[in-house]
């Protein structure tokens, strides 16, 4: 994408060179134009260096037809404003065009225009600049809420620097294409834990990316999206409506059930126990001369009886195989009554970063989704759950 980085002269400016380096990172051709203070802070020639791209901030002179303002709102796909101050973000938001930075944002047409308002928490709580910064709203920008947090001043409030991650998130949010809007997403993830004791537990090795990259995808496609998850290390997706945490397989299965007759599509990817120890003792198991052995039950199966008690939901199901992958992935479909099932292989999938996936669907194979980050993989299989949607074939 060729996104249009607009730089003023907030404090957080600093942190705004990691973000054009996170960009450039991301394949984004970039231009960087800055309002005139801000190149009292930083020298342009860091934004150019970290961005391998232009950086604009002085009126340009206009040559061979060449007018910089329109042609790079013209050519450029998002507008986003990181650090935005209360002076540039005010003057937006009553037209005036002061800089070029001020002028790109008057001329800038297009749905993705973002600003990341960051300042002293009584200049943003002034009554005055949030009626601006509503004013920006009404027309079509989004605006990265700041933080709270200690502020350069010393002072402690709302003004903060968000984390850079949720910035270029944003992005994306604004720039994907919507097949799933209007759409309630549930996507559960990460493992269980059966307790045995008050520090012991059965786990497994699911780390959670795959359910939360799919959360992260179907909120860029603009579905709704709960996510319900075991214990991960991981931070919540940006911008989903409900994050649930759950320890074991019965609180999954009570807060997915819970949930299930509003929502339209179902993605059971956690790593649900299938085992728990038959007992659980208060206290702390001690050791003995004795082996131990450590009586489990079945726990219930989630997708199973989502798939018994299935009205209108798209239910989509994830198997973990080593060998015979279409055939068991196509028994499990049958057997959970599932729309869609996602195959990966066994040996390489838990704990890492990328992987590779077979989907099917009840008439079988549907696409292979070669090997790529988590991320990448999320978009394939929510992909083909649009396609469902579209051709109202599930049931
Ligand atoms: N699942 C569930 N509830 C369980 C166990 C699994 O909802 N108690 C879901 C998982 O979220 C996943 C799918 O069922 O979507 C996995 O199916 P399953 O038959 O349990 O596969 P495996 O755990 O890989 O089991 P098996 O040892 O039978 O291959």
């Amino acid at each position: 994408m060729k996104i249009v980085v607009g730089v003023s002269s907030g404090i957080a400016i600093y942190k705004a060179i990691d973000l054009v380096s996170r960009l450039r990172k991301e394949k984004h051709e970039l231009i960087v134009v800055m309002t005139p203070d801000a190149t009292r802070l930083v020298s342009p020639a860091v934004f150019s260096a970290v961005g391998g791209c232009p950086v604009y901030h002085k009126w340009l002179r206009v040559e061979n037809g060449w007018i910089p303002h329109t042609e790079i709102s013209r050519t450029t796909d998002v507008l986003l404003i990181a650090p935005a101050t209360a002076n540039t973000i005010s003057k937006i938001a009553n037209g005036l065009a002061d800089n070029l930075l001020t002028l790109i944002a008057l001329s800038f047409d297009k749905k993705a225009k973002i600003v990341v308002p960051t300042m002293n928490c009584r200049m943003y709580e002034n009554p005055v600049f949030q009626e601006n910064l509503d004013k920006l709203r009404e027309h079509g920008w989004f605006i990265v809420e700041p933080e709270e947090g200690h502020l350069a001043c010393g002072e402690v409030g709302k003004g903060r620097y968000p984390d850079n991650e949720k910035i270029v998130e944003a992005v994306y949010l604004l720039t994907t294409p919507k097949k799933l809007t209007g759409k309630r997403v549930l996507v559960t993830a990460g493992p269980t834990r059966e307790r045995i004791d008050v520090v012991r537990f059965v786990t497994n090795a699911s780390s959670g990316r795959m359910g939360y990259a799919l959360a992260t995808v179907a909120k860029r496609m603009g579905a709704e999206v709960s996510l319900i998850s075991g214990p991960t290390c991981l931070k919540p997706p940006y911008f989903i409506d409900e994050f649930v945490t759950v320890e074991s397989s019965e609180e999954m299965y009570n807060e997915v059930m819970k949930r299930y007759k509003d929502f339209d599509v179902v993605i059971m990817n956690a790593a649900v126990g299938d085992y728990r120890p038959e007992e659980f003792y208060e206290g702390k198991l001690k050791k003995t001369e004795e082996d131990l052995i450590l009586h489990l039950k079945r726990t219930k199966d989630i997708l199973k009886e989502l798939g018994e008690k299935k009205t209108h939901q798209i239910l989509v199901g994830f198997a973990a195989e080593v060998e015979n992958f279409e055939s068991n992935a196509m028994k499990k479909l049958k057997e959970k009554n599932l729309d869609l099932i996602v195959v990966n292989d066994a040996r390489k999938a838990f704990a890492s970063k990328t992987v590779e996936a077979f989907i099917y669907g009840k008439k079988g194979f549907i696409k292979k989704v070669d090997e790529s980050d988590k991320v990448g993989v999320a978009a394939d299989i929510l992909d083909v759950v649009a396609e469902l949607f579209a051709s109202g074939s599930y049931s």
